[in-house]
């Protein structure tokens, strides 16, 4: 395994895909800045974990000012935290709910990765944004997750054109179903955590915009002869 001295802020670090992703980074040597709501029970060697609720202007504020406080470059961002609701429209709506779905999966990425963007190597450094194949299709029973997640890859090409510029690489990583609390209780032959994890840090070293690993690779593919048949599939997820 390549050793390396990055700097790498990871959002949604505390379990799933971000937990993993975490793990792959510090057995490189990187050095991580670890966000999420809770805080590990255990200190990591290498990892500054960092408690913030990044669906909120002061959890980004406060992010920046500890990767400011750092006081090295960061060499790659991954946008990763986020939510998934199933949501009825037809019932009454939870538009607390809603604004934090938003604030979570869309506004929040958007805000971080301006707030961070200072302190991005250049050239050099990668932003990643973690979107989903509903960005393709949305998935009927979760209308807001789909939207933010469509929202979230648009921003990934148009900041991917502005920031080519500075050398900044912008990527946008779509998982196929990966075995985390997100998806427990549906869906078969997840991927695990790990190899999704596995998967982005090669992607990124590799310098590839688009990381669709396993399933999300056939599914892009397919997408491109037969939309109709694939927003059928995804509707039904
Ligand atoms: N799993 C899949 O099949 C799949 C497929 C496509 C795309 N994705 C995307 O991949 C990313 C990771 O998903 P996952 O499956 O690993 O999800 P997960 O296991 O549910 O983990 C979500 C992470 O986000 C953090 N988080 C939630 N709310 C937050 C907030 N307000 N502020 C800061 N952190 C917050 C959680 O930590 P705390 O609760 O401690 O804050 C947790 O670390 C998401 O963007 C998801 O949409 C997942």
């Amino acid at each position: 395994m390549t050793q390396t001295r990055n700097t790498v802020v990871i959002t949604g670090a505390s379990r799933g895909i971000g937990a993993a992703l975490v793990k792959a980074y510090t057995a490189q040597g990187a050095k991580v800045i670890a966000v999420s709501r809770s805080l590990p029970a255990t200190p990591l060697p290498n990892v500054v974990a960092f408690a913030a609720d990044l669906g909120t202007d002061e959890g980004i504020a406060a992010l920046t000012r500890a990767t400011k406080a750092h006081g090295q470059p960061i060499d790659i961002l991954i946008n990763n935290a986020g939510v998934q609701n199933e949501i009825d429209l037809t019932g009454p709506a939870d538009t607390v709910q809603i604004d934090a779905e938003i604030a979570l999966n869309l506004v929040g990425p958007i805000k971080l990765t301006l707030a961070l963007l200072p302190f991005l190597r250049a050239p050099g450094g990668s932003v990643v944004n973690v979107t989903s194949l509903v960005s393709l299709h949305p998935k009927p029973s979760a209308p807001v997750y789909s939207a933010t997640k469509a929202g979230l890859a648009s921003f990934t090409r148009a900041l991917r054109h502005q920031l080519a510029s500075k050398a900044i690489t912008v990527i946008d990583v779509i998982p196929p179903l990966v075995a985390t609390e997100m998806t427990a209780g549906r869906g078969s032959g997840k991927l695990s955590p790990e190899d999704m994890a596995e998967a982005i840090v090669t992607g990124i070293a590799r310098g590839e915009v688009q990381i669709a690993p396993g399933k999300s690779k056939l599914v892009l593919r397919l997408n491109r002869l037969f939309p109709g048949l694939i927003a059928r599939i995804l509707s039904n997820e």
